[in-house]
């Protein structure tokens, strides 16, 4: 990893940022103890196995063996560059970062410098005299505030074919770097490149973290065939995970526990600005599992809320399936025919808005209402049951099924145990039902490590300072041998004797693997019985730090000495092999076996132990 000579921004940066509180814009984190506990953003999961410690600085997941510090986070899950994370936690800790010279960025670094860039530029533009249509189409068309254009970082996109070309070139940034962020194009006589969007209203698109990753314009012309156009796919934008708005409502989200889910850039603008928080919108593609399993990380509740026409059905419809089977509680909102979310708390306000929430429907019902908006045909009923046993048979949860199912007998006057005995045949095997579980197998790359090593490196990285202290010249006596090990344990012994967080010695780390080792030994339950270190661990009511420090340090000479045992040995065999005299190797052997006796006796007494520990600093 790149070292800054700016290593104590770096540090400063750290101490600033709480990582409970950055890793909480992307997964709902519980308290559960001494750590946070949520659904792992980086595997699919369905009980949490993702720990993030807040003293410690660091997260790792037990599930999928990710781990890391706050800037491996952002860069894992984000995809930036180191460089890019610490820009962005400087600013969100109002630091500011010395002028360095970094290497070149990567490419999602580039996108999002310019997205960064553009945005001010449509944010200008829409101030300008040539913004001055758009400025009232955003508050008079579409009833916009002030507060909300700001809040949202809405735009305009001049009616020039060269507007933000011409602004980034300026900046110095070149044609074919920009063609990167997909805001312009290539001219067809490849004479040049264009700006994508011209003549629109732009919604800047923002991740969870409040980065700009891409945009969407509305156009302003009457004759325009496209309403709305949007970035392409970059190195930042994947639409299939990209939900509007998440950045502004995830805290409604989690606050509310449900999401609002609508379609449209404006109907989420409009929900925001009446004081609908949790809204997101899917913009334009269909609900997909990713975006699906992006809402998981803050609730399992969501509220469908599409547009009154066919199509909104048939999305609501198609929609409800996926968040089912994904494990979802889904409830769906029809709204008065011909509205929109937009048009419809623009005319009704909030308050009408909630009471439709209010009386949500769920599958059964929302199913059932639409057969009683067409004709009741007598094949059409049974096409209807069929269509919701379906859906039943998607849903992962007795209990939900149980009231679904009496739902559905109640309203079409038909017996409990015919929908079950229908609902078993659907779910004959090879038919998948509940949400297919693609959770990883529980990985531990810590178990590569021996088992002392293990027990020593998180005694190192949980140790409190003062006691560590008392051990760090022992420690750095050891000799040890396996060399991941060693890396880190000499990255802790110099990050903590010159008093930076134990969560610094991650960047100091040679690869991903020995830094998720790391992560996860940091948090591990050590080697010996659950018994011996409830007993012991910090956080008890009286750790014993004495036999903690004392037991490991004597278990990983133990082991050094069953190793030394097993060489001597071979020795031995090989000596008298070749018929040569073994005394020096006997004599050894007998000492090592002395060692290991006495050490046995002492890792079990606690007067021995307490010498044991009071003689480490004269040795
Ligand atoms: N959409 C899109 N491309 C289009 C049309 C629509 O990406 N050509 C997406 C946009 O995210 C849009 C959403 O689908 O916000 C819903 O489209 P629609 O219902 O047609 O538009 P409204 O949001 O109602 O548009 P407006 O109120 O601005 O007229
Ligand atoms: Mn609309």
């Amino acid at each position: 990893m790149k070292k800054f000579d700016t290593d104590t921004v770096v540090e400063e940066v750290r101490r600033a940022t709480d990582i409970v509180d950055v890793i909480s814009q992307y997964v709902r984190l519980q308290k559960r103890g001494k750590n946070f506990l949520g659904l792992c953003p980086f595997h699919s999961e369905k009980t949490p196995s993702f720990t993030v410690n807040r003293e410690k600085g660091l997260y790792h997941c037990f599930g999928c063996g990710v781990g890391g510090n706050v800037f491996t986070f952002l860069t894992q899950h984000d995809k930036i560059s180191f460089g890019e994370a610490l820009r962005q936690l400087a600013s969100r800790a109002n630091i500011t970062l010395p002028a360095y010279s970094e290497g070149k960025q990567n490419e999602v670094d580039e996108v999002i410098d310019i997205n960064d860039k553009a945005t001010r530029y449509y944010r200008d533009m829409l101030h300008s005299d040539e913004g001055q249509s758009a400025l009232v189409y955003l508050r008079q068309k579409r009833q916009f505030t002030d507060e909300t254009i700001d809040r949202f970082l809405l735009g305009y996109a001049p009616d020039r074919w060269d507007g933000l070309l011409n602004f980034l070139k300026k900046k110095g940034i070149s044609e074919s770097t920009i063609e990167k962020s997909g805001l312009i194009l290539k001219r067809q006589d490849a004479s040049g490149y264009y700006d994508r969007f011209r003549s629109r209203v732009m919604f800047p698109i923002q991740s969870a973290g409040g980065t700009v990753i891409a945009f969407g314009g509305r156009t302003l012309k009457a004759d325009e065939s496209a309403k709305y156009i949007n970035s392409p796919e970059t190195a930042v934008y994947l639409k299939r995970k990209t939900l509007f708005g998440i950045y502004q409502a995830r805290e409604a989200i989690i606050e509310k526990d449900s999401a609002i889910l609508v379609e449209g850039y404006a109907d989420l603008v409009a929900l925001h600005q009446s004081g609908i928080r949790n809204a997101v919108a899917s913009s334009g593609t269909a609900l997909t599992i990713d975006q699906i399993n992006y809402i998981s990380r803050y609730t399992k509740n969501v509220y469908l809320v599409y547009d009154a026409d066919n199509a909104g059905r048939d999305a609501s419809l198609r929609g409800s399936d996926i968040l089912l089977e994904q494990g979802m509680n889904v409830y769906i909102v029809e709204l008065p025919s011909g509205e929109d979310p937009d048009t419809f708390v623009l005319s009704n306000g909030a308050e009408e808005f909630m009471m439709l929430i209010k009386n949500a429907m769920n599958v059964v019902e929302f199913k059932a209402a639409m057969l009683a908006g067409r004709e009741t045909s007598g094949a059409s009923q049974i096409e209807t049951i069929q269509s919701i046993v379906d859906s039943l048979a998607k849903v992962n949860d007795a209990i939900k099924v149980n009231v679904l199912v009496k739902d559905l007998a109640q309203k079409f006057g038909i017996r409990e145990d015919a929908i079950y005995q229908e609902l078993k045949r659907k779910s004959l095997p090879g038919r998948r039902t509940g949400a297919p579980q693609i959770d990883a197998k529980s990985k531990s790359p810590g178990l590569t490590l021996p088992p002392a090593d293990r027990d020593l490196i998180n005694l190192l990285s949980n140790v409190e300072d003062s006691v560590f202290g008392t051990i760090a010249n022992e420690i750095a006596n050891l000799e040890i041998r396996n060399q991941v090990s060693k890396e880190i344990i000499e990255g802790i012994l110099d990050a903590r004797s010159s008093g930076r967080s134990a969560s610094s010695v991650l960047d100091e780390l040679s690869s991903e693997e020995v830094r998720q080792i790391y992560a996860e030994l940091s948090f591990a339950t050590p080697q010996r019985s659950k018994v011996w270190w409830e007993e012991i661990r910090p956080g008890s009511e009286t750790p014993d730090y004495s036999k903690w420090i004392s037991q490991v340090l004597i278990s990983f000479e133990l082991e050094q000495i069953e190793q030394g045992l097993k060489i001597i040995n071979t020795r031995i065999g090989e000596a008298e092999r070749k018929g040569l005299t073994t005394a020096d190797f006997d004599l050894q052997y007998q000492e090592l076996v002395e060692r290991k006796r006495v050490l046995t006796e002492t890792y079990r007494d606690k007067d021995l132990r307490n010498q044991y520990l009071g003689s480490l600093g004269n040795s």
